[in-house]
């Protein structure tokens, strides 16, 4: 499938989504089954909206009654929100609450033919729930984990039937964000594959399918946007000001890489960059900076914590950028060169199609365009030569081309069809 019918299919999905109780009816008699959430903090309380808006009973378990008692009064607060901005009706939203039930005890599941976890990244804690669960559900039941870093194949090996388990990662805020990677393990039965990707469609979510890889497509990718503008700090090429206009202005991000990280938070942006590169056996694109790790030591996560790169305390005046042409583009083109880099590694090593990869990036990370996409436009050989010449001046491994481009340009292919593109130019890698 295109991306361009992939874009048309979610236009779609989302205005049902809006519809709460009318996309009830046009889920199918397969799919109407019940859904489990563990876990009802950020992102369990975010799934379990999603799943009762698209028709469902959920049942929500958290080991915390207050996390339970929060959960529930910010479902009804955020629905309140959407009955006042016309989004949904006041009978939708009671019907979104009636149908989602706060319980304190995983025996509760036994009825589900879904369950989502998203409890506290921690592999022991998420492997004994799991091994719990099973116990309780049926036969058939679906187990899925939200985990943004675990391996799938990890969690799984605490079950009997490891080929029901499955990596349904969302992202946050769960009921904005479009995107929802697919992961099966090594162990997953391709029927548990289709029928999770295939509701998770039907709530109206892109999903794009990934390998169970460290950082699954986003979170591997972005890894670049960070890494290399901080680098390009460290060396004292530009200040964050200047490095951030120049990826909102020449680039047309919406945020830059340091306004970004204040707002993730430097605590998570950083213990996921370490956790990629010590999960891919340190390689060095993915080597977390000093610069990062001092923040988050010192406890300056951005803005939650009032300070990051930045400083968002009342009355404090923001760094002006240098806002010299030349300059933002030298830095556009290194930090695009290594996104590409690392998007077209993930599409030699099979991790996705071409078309997922550039939609995870544009509908998970709101990226302006696609990253191969993009290599296409801004032309592979300049891309090429921007990383030769890095690797070339540095010597470091972290700057080594993707073999997939340097194979590309020598047979000047592109990543897509481009009909603007002389006969011989027009040849697609997948
Ligand atoms: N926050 C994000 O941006 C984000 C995005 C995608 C995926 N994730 C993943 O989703 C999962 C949850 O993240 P979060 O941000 O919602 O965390 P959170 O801290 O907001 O919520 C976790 C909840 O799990 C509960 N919990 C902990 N141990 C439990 C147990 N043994 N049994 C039942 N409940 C338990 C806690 O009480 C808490 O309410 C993690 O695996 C995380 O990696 C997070």
């Amino acid at each position: 499938m295109h991306f361009w019918k992939k874009e048309n299919r979610y236009s779609k999905a989302n205005k049902n989504w809006h519809q709460g109780l009318g996309h009830k009816e046009k889920l199918s008699q397969k799919f109407m089954i019940d859904i489990g959430v563990i876990g009802s903090g950020a992102m369990g309380a975010g799934i379990a909206q999603v799943a009762a808006s698209a028709g469902h009973n959920v049942l929500v378990y958290d080991n915390s009654q207050a996390a339970l008692d929060k959960a529930k009064a910010g479902l009804e607060s955020t629905l309140k929100k959407l009955v006042e901005k016309q989004k949904i009706t006041e009978q939708d939203s009671k019907s979104i609450q009636d149908r989602t039930k706060y319980v304190s005890s995983l025996n509760e599941f036994k009825s589900c033919g879904l369950i989502i976890e998203a409890i506290v990244e921690n592999l022991e804690v998420k492997q004994k729930v799991f091994s719990e669960l099973e116990n309780i559900v049926s036969a058939d039941c679906i187990m899925a984990s939200n985990t943004s870093s675990l391996s799938i194949a990890s969690i799984a090996s605490a079950c009997k039937k490891a080929e029901r388990v499955i990596g349904i990662h969302f992202f946050n805020p769960a009921p904005l964000m479009p995107l929802v990677e697919i992961i099966p393990g090594i162990m997953t039965d391709e029927k548990v594959e289709k029928t999770s990707r295939e509701l998770i469609d039907k709530w109206g979510k892109i999903t794009v399918l990934t390998k169970d890889t460290p950082g699954f497509i986003v979170n591997r990718v972005a890894r670049s946007f960070y890494g290399e503008s901080i680098r390009i700090y460290e060396e004292g090429m530009a200040d964050f000001a200047t490095i951030d206009w120049a990826m909102r202005t020449v680039g047309g991000f919406k945020m830059g890489p340091f306004e970004l990280m204040d707002f993730i938070g430097n605590d998570i942006n950083y213990k996921v960059t370490e956790s990629v590169w010590t999960q891919f056996f340190y390689e060095p694109r993915f080597k977390p900076s000093l610069t990062q790790k001092r923040l988050y030591e010192a406890k300056l996560f951005g803005r939650k914590s009032g300070r990051g790169y930045y400083n968002y305390a009342e009355g404090a005046v923001m760094p002006k950028p240098l806002e010299n042409e030349e300059l933002g583009k030298a830095i556009f083109y290194r930090v695009i060169s290594m996104l590409v880099n690392e998007a077209a590694d993930s599409l030699y090593l099979q991790l996705a199609s071409a078309e997922d990869i550039d939609l995870a990036m544009t509908k998970g990370v709101n990226y302006p365009k696609g990253l191969l996409q993009w290599a296409d436009e801004l032309g592979l050989t300049n891309i090429l030569g921007i990383l030769n010449n890095l690797y070339l001046e540095y010597g470091e491994e972290r700057y080594r081309p993707c073999v997939l481009i340097k194979r590309m340009v020598n047979e000047n292919r592109t990543f897509y069809p481009r009909p603007d593109l002389p006969e011989g130019k027009k040849v697609i890698v997948n």
